[in-house]
């Protein structure tokens, strides 16, 4: 059986993007996006794409009723499918045993039953989501139990790697693609197959292939080891501020040492995005399961640091304003969780604007990809604030940066878009309130500059 097409579950940060490059350099195959959500499959067959990723527009626009479809018509993909990504969103558990830690499965569950319900020939099932060790074997179990006869089903995991607001060059040039699979002739005639779709661009060395446990942890692994390496940095920034040593200064020097590399140490805010908590709690939860409770408390550290990084920040911020913000206008430079994304999941945002807003302040908020509905949505959510009223009258979005900064006390900068770079700071000093603050909670703006302007300055891991 060559793939000749192959249908996306999921239509979300992971299904899109990967789909649109898939169908650029497969222009053999026929790919279907599908998603129970109508409103964002019309966006995908929009101008307005529902995420914000450079590059994508171009590569949808190429590819998009050629041999790529947004489509609500979960059945007819699914049955007409030779292989099926399950590329569903799996998130942290809010009810019920492991609340607050273990993921979610009920979303790749209906996935792998309506597949079962509707497919009428063999498919080869990729789970293309983070999941736990072993949740193959729950999809695998789903669908053999209602097997019909003579179908067969092969089941991969093929996690992603990709990062946000670099999803296409991601891609486009993977570090790696990781396969998993039975360890069976069907289970690897399964694996290369899907790794022919793959070699389509990418080296078949660049393509590694381990047993299924091996794949669902390696995932899970990578994302722990690259949050722990912020966590870390982090932890070195606040004994960096107590001592005057500058953490650029350490990170440089550290990540010179070639069996450390430089990657991930920029020391910030904390970290935020959907994944890097959730899935460092699962893996604790998966841990103490386990019955391997070191273990457990180990990869917890990390998350306990990016709380204590985030609070500590916003602590600083009010500290510095003399003990009180209550009734201060504070300009928020940057709601998304990273620059070139509109995505505000976990963003460290919510917890400094939320800290800021129990203090009393006025926040006059800025971001050039977050929509205003999606940052209001975030601080009045149940779990931020018991108040959304007193939210809404508290916060005011603007669309330009010039316009958040007219006279306001303070600027915190929580995202590191470029354009906060470029801004014209003699201009936004003018118009702010004196003494003006800027707390650089990115590390991206020219400290000595913005002093000699008349600015307060504070950042992360430098006394200044
Ligand atoms: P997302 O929330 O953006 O998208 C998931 C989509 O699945 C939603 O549009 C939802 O409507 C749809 N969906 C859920 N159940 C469905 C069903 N039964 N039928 C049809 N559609 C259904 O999530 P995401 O960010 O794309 O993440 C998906 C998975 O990929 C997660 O497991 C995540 O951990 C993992 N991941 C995410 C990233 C990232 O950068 N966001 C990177 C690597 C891996
Ligand atoms: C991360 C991983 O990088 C991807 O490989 C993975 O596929 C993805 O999670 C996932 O599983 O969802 P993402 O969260 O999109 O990707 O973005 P990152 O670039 O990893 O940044 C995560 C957070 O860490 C951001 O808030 C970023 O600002 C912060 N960060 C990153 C730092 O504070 N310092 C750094 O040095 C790097």
């Amino acid at each position: 059986m060559v793939i000749s097409k192959i249908c996306c579950i999921g239509a979300g940060y992971v299904g899109g993007p990967t789909c649109s490059v898939m169908a650029l350099k497969c222009p053999n195959i026929c790919v279907t996006v599908v998603d129970r959500s109508a409103e964002r499959i019309a966006q995908w067959n929009s101008d307005k794409l529902p995420i914000y990723e450079p590059g994508l527009d171009d590569v949808v626009k190429k590819c998009r009723n050629v041999n790529l479809f947004f489509s609500t018509d979960v059945e007819t993909a699914i049955r007409e499918a030779d292989l099926i990504f399950i590329s569903v969103n799996t998130p942290t558990k809010t009810f019920g045993n492991g609340k607050g830690r273990a993921a979610d499965l009920k979303y790749v569950e209906s996935a792998a039953r309506l597949i079962a319900e509707i497919a009428q020939s063999n498919k080869i099932v990729v789970e293309k989501s983070t999941v736990p060790v072993r949740a193959a074997e729950s999809i695998m179990h789903i669908l053999r139990a209602n097997q019909k006869p003579g179908i067969r089903y092969d089941i991969l995991s093929n996690p992603e790697f990709l990062a946000e607001g670099t999803a296409v060059d991601d891609l486009l040039h993977p570090d790696r693609v990781l396969i998993g699979g039975e360890e069976t002739s069907e289970g690897h005639q399964a694996l290369e197959k899907l790794s022919w779709v793959y070699q389509h661009w990418i080296p078949k060395e660049n393509i590694i292939t381990t047993n299924t446990w091996s794949s669902e942890l390696s995932k899970l692994a990578a994302n722990a080891f690259l949050a722990q390496r912020i966590s870390s940095i982090n932890s070195l920034s606040a004994v960096c501020e107590a001592t005057g040593a500058d953490v650029s200064e350490v990170a440089r020097a550290v990540g010179l040492d070639s069996r450390i590399g430089s990657k991930f140490l920029q020391a910030s805010v904390g970290f935020g995005g959907s994944c890097f908590q959730k899935d460092i709690l699962n893996l604790v939860y998966i841990c103490e399961g386990l019955n391997l409770p070191q273990v457990a408390e180990y990869w917890q550290q990390v998350i306990h640091m990016n709380e204590y990084q985030k609070t500590r920040f916003s602590q600083k911020i009010i500290e510095c304003l003399f003990n009180t913000v209550s009734d201060k206008r504070i300009s928020i430079f940057g709601f998304a969780f990273k620059k070139n994304t509109g995505d505000t999941r976990e963003t460290p945002a919510i917890t400094v604007c939320k800290t800021l807003l129990e203090e009393g302040a006025k926040l006059d908020i800025y971001d050039p990809k977050v929509e205003p509905e999606q940052i209001i949505d975030d601080l009045t959510h149940p779990c931020v604030t018991d108040s959304p009223e007193d939210v809404k009258k508290a916060v005011q979005i603007h669309s330009d940066p010039y316009s958040a900064v007219r006279g306001t006390h303070a600027i915190v900068l929580c995202t590191e878009w470029d354009e906060f770079i470029g801004l014209d700071y003699k201009r936004i000093f003018q118009s702010m309130m004196k003494p003006a603050y800027i707390f650089d909670g990115r590390k991206i703006l020219d400290h000595d500059h913005l002093q000699q302007i008349g600015f307060h300055v504070q950042t992360i891991g430098k006394k200044l």
